[in-house]
């Protein structure tokens, strides 16, 4: 398979989940891995020169830059030939992608609470706005809590998508305590957190 050049950050949970995937589908090898740092407003020029909306991870291979996570992903899971991660089809399919959905929902909220509360400028900042974002990482904390029993088993691109979720909230919210009103949740991420994909990926401190 051809060299693969990923545009990452050790940081973003983003291309967290597409770490994951490199290592469960044992394409990590072939992947050079570019390091870069960035934010909304102060872009990567190397960066934006694969990926129009300017973000990590972008993935660049024969030619191709693919972006973002679900598609770089995807893209990985379909040249291997182990377990898929993105189950073929029939409801697991559709219940993986659903709880994609809902990890990378919490990330985009997530984000955005960040970035009002360390990025904007302190007399611009809006509690309205990162109250609002807040409900929405609620409202997915207890949706996940509602169905933790199916997020047990293997991993799939679901799972890994809601484990770098709340890897992040750990990573960057360490005192919102998700964790005694999401039980369930606490203990399927407790033991999902041991998988040594998610073990070797986990955000450095900073
Ligand atoms: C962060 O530092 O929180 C971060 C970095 C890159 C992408 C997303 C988040």
């Amino acid at each position: 398979m051809a060299k693969m050049k990923l545009y990452y950050s050790p940081a973003s949970p983003y291309a967290r989940k597409v770490r994951v995937v490199a290592i469960e589908t044992g394409l990590e090898k072939k992947i050079d891995m570019v390091n870069v740092a960035l934010t909304p407003i102060a872009p990567n020029a190397d960066v934006d020169k694969h990926n129009p909306i300017g973000k990590i991870p972008a993935l660049s291979v024969k030619g191709m830059d693919l972006f973002d996570s679900p598609v770089i992903c995807e893209y990985l899971d379909s040249h291997h030939k182990g377990r898929k991660l993105f189950p073929r089809k029939g409801r697991e399919r559709w219940m993986a992608l659903r709880q994609q959905a809902m990890g990378d929902g919490l990330l985009d909220a997530a984000l955005l609470v960040r970035y009002e509360g360390f990025l904007r400028p302190e007399d611009k900042r809006w509690s309205d706005w990162s109250k609002g974002q807040m409900k929405k990482i609620e409202g997915v904390l207890g949706q996940l809590e509602a169905e933790a029993r199916a997020l047990k088993g293997k991993l799939t691109i679901g799972t890994i998508a809601i484990a770098c979720a709340l890897g992040y909230l750990d990573f960057r919210f360490p005192s919102f305590d998700w964790r005694s009103r999401h039980p369930k949740l606490a203990k399927w991420f407790a033991a999902a957190g041991k998988t040594p994909s998610l073990k070797a990926t986990v955000p450095p401190p900073g």
